[in-house]
C-alpha cells in the first residue's frame, strides 16, 4: 500500500461504502495473490540472426534464429508486421475480417543482406538482426523499430516484451487515446490501462478512462500512425528528439512500447494526416453517425433528483429562448442506483416526461452503468444468471462470480467479451427505450470497482470469455468499455433498426468509434481542466474517435462566471456540446452566472444552432473519411513545425479555425495561422497566414476565423438552409463539401461539392457537376476591405 492508497483508505473508512471498498480491495488482492502465478525466473530472447525468407502475397516471412517476422501490405496501403507468427486476427480493433493483402507488394532481398517489401507509399526494410525500418518512397526513414526483446517465464505463461523505436529528430507524438496532458505528448511514460482517476482529473493525471496503443507521429518526413494491436496492460515511453544535439548530430526521437503479454504485432499507416486517418478508419471501421439531434446543445447533471427539477431546467432554457436538444439523466434517477430501473417516487412517469419534452424538441438520454447488483430478485441479475451455461457475469478462476463495489453496493460485472452476454445485454435496452430514452451514456466501464487501495477495477485474475478463447482480466480489461459499447450499439440497432443508435462511452479502445463517441469524464473545474478538455478531444480525434466533448464548466466545484463562459464558448464548437456536473457541484445552467454570462452564452448557443448543418456535414465526413470534426492546426500543413507545437487552437472541419480563450482574464490572444487567408468571422478582417496575429477575444466571444474561399452550410435566419461563402483570395479558388441528411435513419446522403471563385470582384459559387445549380441562398462574406498584412 503506498502513501496515496493509504490516504484513500483513511478517507473511505467511516462511510459504509468506504468500509465495503476496503473489504473489496482486500478480496481482490487475495484473489490475485492466489490465482496469478508469480512470474519467477524468466528467459530473455531476441530474434537473433536472419536465417531465411519466404515471400507471401503482400509481403512475406523473414525467419531469424529465434523468431520470425511476418510483413504484409494490405490493400489500401496499411502495413502489418508481427513477430512469432501472430496474425492480424483475432483483434478487437478490427471490425471483422482483416484487409486483403496487396499482391503488388513483394518481399525481395535488399543490398545489405536483409530483405525489403516495396509498396506504393512505403518501403519496409528488415535488417539481418531484425530491425524494421519504414521508409518513404524517397528513402527517408519515418520509423525504425529495433529488434524486440521478450522475457518468457521459465515455468510457462505470457511472455512480456519490449519494442524500442526511433523517429526523426523533429517528430512530435500524439494519440495514445484520451490524455489530459496532450495533445502533443511530451517526454514521459504513458500507461495503457483504462483507469478511473477517482473523482476528478487535471492535465497531470494519467492514465485516464480511455487508453489505446495508437500513436500518431508527425515529422517533416511525413505522418504515420502506429498501432500495436494488443490489449494487455502496457506502457509507452516517449522522448522527443533534438536536432543538432551533441556535436551537431540529431538525436532521434524515441518510443518504447512495453507489454505484459499478448502478441507483438503492429499496423502502420502513412501519408498526410487526412490520408492516415482515412487508412485507420478503413482498418478499424467507420465512426457511427450520430442522429442530428445529438449535434445540438445538451444539458446533464448528476442529481436532478426529480421530474419537477428536470421540468424546471428545461423550462429555464425555453423561457430564456435558449436552444436545448438533449437532457441527460444520471444514476440518481435509478431505483437505489440499480441499472435498468427507475425511482418511481421521484420519476413517477418517465415515458410521460419524455413525451412532453419530446414535443418541446428535447430528447432524453440515459446513463447506463455495467455493474449489476449482486442480489437475487434484481431482474437484471436474475436474467443474467440464466445466460448460457455459466451465466453472464465475470467469474474467478474457481468459477465464482467476481464481486466488486459500485454505487448500488456489491455488484457483478457482465462479461462483454462473450457474444451471448452482449446479445443479452443489448436486449435490456428495450426497457430504456420503453422509458422514453433516445440514447445512452455508458459510464463506469473501465470497469470501476471502488477500492480503498490498489487498482479500482476487477482483479487481474478474473476470467473472461474473450470470444470463447478464454483469458484473464489483464487481456480483457482495456476492451471492457469497447465490448460494452458494441453490446449497446448492436442492441439498440436490433430494437430500433430505423434509428441511428446514439451512444457515448467513458471507456473504450481502438475501434470504439464504430459504436459511438466518448466524453471527457470528470474533468476538474479550473483553467487547467479547460485546457485538458481540448487536449482530450484533439487527441481522441487523432485516434479515430471523432465524437467527444468535455463536461462544460468542469465536473466538480463551481467555476467562476468567466471560466464557465469560456468553457461554454469552447464547448459550442465541440461535437458533443454538453454541460454536466457532479452531485455536489455548483449550478451549470447558463442563467446561473449573471446576465452578462447569460447573454454571451445565448450567442454561443445561437451560433451552434446556426452551424448545425455544418456539424451534420462534419459527422458525415468523419464517417466517410475518418477525419475528425476537431483537428489540430497542422492537419493540412503538417510540415509547419510552429503549427505542430500549437495546442491552444483547432480547426473545425476545413473551414473554421477556433481559438478558445484558455487563460483567465484574457481579452486578446495570439492566434497562429496555417497558410492562406483567414477572416475574423466577427469583424470580417482578413489576415494572411502562415504567421501569428493578435486577435480580440472579448468576453462576448472567442475568435473564430474562416478560411478564404470556404463554403459552409448554415441555418439561415428563417431556419432554412443557406451557404455562407468567404471570399477566395484573388486568383485562387475555394470550396467546400456539404452533406444534407434527414437527421436520422439510414438514407443515403451524398456529399455535394461546391467551388468558389472571384470573378470581376464578385464571388461566384458553383456546385460541381451541376454548373450554376445552387439551390439555397448564398451569403457572401469577406469582400469588404483589403487584406491586412
Ligand atoms: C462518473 C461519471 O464520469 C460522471 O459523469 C457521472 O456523473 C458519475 N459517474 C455519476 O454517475
Amino acid at each position: 500500500m503506498d502513501g496515496r492508497d493509504l490516504l484513500r483508505s483513511v478517507k473511505m473508512v467511516g462511510s459504509v461504502q468506504g468500509m465495503r471498498s476496503v473489504r473489496s480491495a482486500w478480496r481482490h488482492r487475495r484473489a490475485d495473490a492466489r490465482e496469478l502465478v508469480p512470474r519467477g525466473a524468466e528467459r530473455a530472447r531476441v530474434p537473433g540472426l536472419l536465417v531465411s525468407a519466404e515471400p507471401e502475397p503482400g509481403g512475406g516471412v523473414v525467419r531469424f534464429a529465434r523468431s520470425e517476422l511476418r510483413i504484409r501490405v494490405a490493400v489500401g496501403g496499411a502495413v502489418f508486421w508481427s513477430w512469432d507468427g501472430a496474425g492480424p486476427l483475432p483483434s478487437y480493433a478490427l471490425p471483422g475480417a482483416a484487409p486483403e493483402p496487396d499482391t503488388r507488394a513483394r518481399l525481395e532481398p535488399d543490398t545489405n543482406g536483409g530483405w525489403q517489401v516495396v509498396a506504393e507509399r512505403l518501403t519496409v526494410v528488415v535488417s539481418r538482426h531484425g530491425a524494421v525500418e519504414l521508409r518513404t518512397p524517397g528513402g527517408v526513414v519515418l520509423r525504425r523499430e529495433l529488434p524486440p526483446r521478450w522475457w518468457e517465464p521459465v515455468a510457462g505463461g505470457a511472455a512480456r516484451w519490449v519494442q524500442r523505436s526511433e523517429v526523426p529528430a523533429d517528430a512530435r507524438f500524439f494519440g495514445l487515446g484520451g490524455r489530459a496532458g496532450g495533445p502533443r505528448l511530451r517526454e514521459g511514460t504513458y500507461r495503457l490501462w483504462n483507469t478511473d482517476p477517482g473523482g476528478r482529473f487535471g492535465p497531470g493525471d494519467d492514465p485516464l478512462y480511455l487508453t489505446m496503443p495508437v500513436q500518431l507521429v508527425v515529422s517533416d518526413a511525413g505522418t504515420h500512425l502506429a498501432f500495436h494491436d494488443n490489449s494487455w496492460p502496457g506502457a509507452v515511453t516517449l522522448r522527443e528528439g533534438e536536432e543538432g544535439a551533441g556535436s551537431g548530430h540529431d538525436r532521434p526521437g524515441a518510443c518504447e512500447v512495453r507489454m505484459e503479454g499478448g502478441p507483438l504485432r503492429c499496423w502502420v499507416v502513412v501519408g498526410t494526416p487526412a490520408r492516415v486517418l482515412r487508412g485507420w478508419t478503413a482498418l478499424t471501421g467507420a465512426p457511427a453517425l450520430p442522429p442530428s439531434w445529438a449535434l445540438g446543445p445538451q444539458h446533464a447533471r448528476w442529481g436532478f433528483g426529480s421530474e419537477q427539477e428536470v421540468r424546471r431546467v428545461v423550462a429555464g432554457y425555453r423561457d430564456r429562448e435558449l436552444p436545448l436538444s438533449v437532457l441527460h439523466l444520471d444514476i440518481d434517477h435509478y431505483d437505489a442506483h440499480q441499472v435498468f430501473t427507475v425511482d418511481r417516487e421521484r420519476f413517477p412517469d418517465l415515458p410521460g416526461l419524455a413525451k412532453e419534452l419530446g414535443e418541446a424538441g428535447v430528447r432524453l438520454v440515459s446513463i447506463v452503468d455495467p455493474a449489476v447488483p449482486a442480489s437475487v430478485g434484481n431482474a437484471v441479475f436474475d436474467s443474467g444468471a440464466a445466460v448460457g451455461a455459466r451465466g453472464a457475469f465475470v467469474r474467478d478462476a474457481q468459477g465464482r462470480p467476481v464481486l466488486g463495489e459500485v454505487w448500488p453496493g456489491a455488484c457483478v460485472y457482465p462479461d462483454f467479451t462473450d457474444p451471448l452476454v452482449r446479445e443479452w445485454w443489448g436486449s435490456l435496452y428495450e426497457e430504456r427505450l420503453a422509458q422514453g430514452f433516445s440514447g445512452v451514456w455508458h459510464d463506469m466501464n473501465e470497469p470501476v470497482s471502488f477500492s480503498a487501495f490498489g487498482d479500482p477495477t476487477l482483479p487481474r485474475s478474473a476470467r473472461h470469455s474473450l470470444e470463447g478463447v478464454g483469458g484473464d482480466h489483464r487481456e480483457a480489461h482495456n476492451v471492457y468499455g469497447l465490448t460494452m459499447a458494441r453490446a449497446g450499439y448492436e442492441g439498440l440497432l436490433r430494437l430500433r433498426p430505423d434509428a441511428r443508435p446514439f451512444l457515448f462511452s467513458r471507456s473504450g479502445w481502438a475501434g470504439m468509434q464504430r459504436y459511438g463517441g466518448t466524453w471527457s469524464g470528470d474533468v476538474a473545474t479550473g483553467w487547467p481542466g479547460l485546457r485538458a478538455s481540448l487536449a482530450l478531444v484533439l487527441g481522441l480525434g487523432l485516434c479515430g474517435v471523432p465524437y467527444s466533448g468535455p463536461d462544460v464548466g468542469g465536473f466538480d466545484g463551481s467555476p467562476s462566471p468567466e471560466l464557465y463562459l469560456r468553457w461554454f464558448q469552447l464547448g459550442a464548437y465541440m461535437p458533443l456540446f454538453r454541460t454536466h456536473a457532479a452531485i455536489d457541484a455548483g449550478r451549470r445552467e447558463p442563467w446561473e452566472f449573471g446576465p452578462e454570462v447569460l447573454g454571451h452564452a445565448r450567442e454561443a448557443l445561437r451560433e451552434r444552432e446556426r452551424l448545425l448543418p455544418y456539424f451534420v456535414t462534419l459527422a458525415h465526413l468523419a464517417r466517410l473519411t475518418g477525419a475528425p470534426y476537431v483537428r489540430p492546426l497542422w492537419w493540412g500543413a503538417s510540415g509547419d513545425r510552429a503549427l505542430r507545437d500549437c495546442e491552444d487552437a483547432f480547426l473545425l472541419g476545413d473551414a473554421l479555425l477556433v481559438a478558445p480563450v484558455l487563460e483567465e482574464g484574457a481579452v486578446r490572444r495570439p492566434v497562429r495561422l496555417p497558410p492562406g487567408r483567414w477572416y475574423d468571422t466577427e469583424t470580417g478582417r482578413a489576415y494572411e497566414g502562415p504567421g501569428q496575429v493578435m486577435v480580440d477575444a472579448p468576453l462576448s466571444r472567442i475568435p473564430v476565423l474562416a478560411r478564404a474561399g470556404a463554403v459552409i452550410p448554415v441555418r439561415g435566419a428563417d431556419g432554412a438552409p443557406e451557404l455562407e461563402v468567404w471570399a477566395p483570395r484573388p486568383g485562387r479558388t475555394g470550396g467546400g463539401l456539404v452533406v444534407r441528411d434527414a437527421g436520422d435513419g439510414w438514407g443515403r446522403a451524398e456529399p455535394e461539392r461546391y467551388t468558389s471563385r472571384l470573378v470581376a470582384g464578385r464571388v461566384v459559387v458553383e456546385r460541381d457537376g451541376e454548373k450554376g445549380a445552387v439551390e439555397c441562398p448564398v451569403r457572401v462574406r469577406g469582400l469588404a476591405g483589403p487584406a491586412q498584412p
